[in-house]
């Protein structure tokens, strides 16, 4: 097997490209596609100022890498959501990267700083621990982008998380989540800054390939809560559909943005965006989920 790029031996194979790569190809191959996938969808320049949400895992530390040595102008930011012990581990690999490679990097600690426990509200609300913790990082990345000027907010979604929300949304018809499903969702209100996807392209493997080749520490367990999930059941049926037809899950992605995305704009138009009484920022209801979680916590702590 040979490397398509350079023609020496190959070590890595990706089917769904009919392709194979040596180590450095790769890499090469790896940051074309990011760049490529930022310009395509115009997510943002090198004059752009971006904020990376980084988790400590494979996805968000290869973005990290990949948007820095690409010369982008990016600043990382962790929030501790207090999940025990997994917390605290993936606190620190961020931390020690960020100040091994001198990169800035912002922490929010949601006990420390708003008293904040989504065990707690999870038990109150009679919602699961990751639909509380989705809501308090959705508002707090925006928040803390809009605050400091930022002009985008990047994940590291890559095409494997990609597909399977899509299969996700599909097989329930969630029309307004279809609606929002895309590598940039834009800015549609001032106060809401634009999410992109530098990584939706790329395979979770590809991202471990990253950030092994480049040696670059990240956390290997999943977050706890992450066990039993859809969208793990949604990954499994995918990822036996891209073993029998390599370039199913490309597929099905690239698809659905092309031709089947469309269809659900009217859908997202219709949500009615505004300030939230307490804090300001953007939400359709008139308190945000952040502010009344927020008081429920503090509530519960002085009874
Ligand atoms: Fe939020 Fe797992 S990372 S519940
Ligand atoms: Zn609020």
């Amino acid at each position: 097997m040979k490397c398509v790029r350079c023609k020496q031996k190959a070590k890595i194979l990706l089917k769904r490209h009919n392709a194979a790569f040596c180590n450095e190809c790769f890499l090469y191959y790896y940051r074309n596609q990011v760049t490529k996938n930022i310009r395509k969808y115009k997510m943002f320049d090198k004059k752009d100022k971006i904020l990376a949400v980084i988790s400590g895992g494979k996805d968000s530390m290869a973005l990290w890498d990949v948007l820095v040595k690409e010369g982008y102008n990016v600043v990382a930011m962790y929030i501790n959501l207090g999940i025990g012990e997994y917390s605290n581990r993936s606190q620190k690999v961020v931390e020690s990267f960020a100040s091994k490679n001198n990169l800035p990097l912002i922490v929010k600690d949601i006990k420390k700083e708003f008293g904040l426990d989504i065990y707690k509200l999870s038990k109150t609300l009679k919602r699961s621990p990751c639909s509380i913790c989705g809501s308090i990082k959705r508002y707090l990345f925006n928040k803390v982008a809009y605050d400091g000027g930022f002009s985008a907010v990047a994940t590291g979604h890559n095409l494997d998380d990609e597909a399977a929300t899509l299969l996700g949304n599909v097989l329930s018809w969630e029309e307004g989540y279809l609606a929002r499903q895309a590598p940039v969702l834009p800015q549609t209100h001032p106060k809401l800054i634009k999410k992109v996807k530098p990584l939706y392209s790329l395979t979770e493997r590809e991202n471990l390939y990253y950030v092994l080749l480049n040696k670059i520490e990240f956390l290997h367990e999943e977050c706890p809560h992450s066990v039993g999930a859809r969208s793990i059941l949604f990954k499994e049926v995918l990822n036996k559909l891209e073993e029998e037809s390599p370039g199913t899950k490309q597929r099905f992605l690239n698809g659905f943005l092309e031709k089947g995305r469309r269809h659900f704009q009217d859908v997202s138009e219709k949500l009615e965006l505004r300030e939230c009484k307490t804090c300001g920022q953007v939400t359709t209801t008139e308190e945000c989920s952040f502010c009344r979680f927020v008081k429920i916590c503090n509530h519960q702590q002085e009874t």
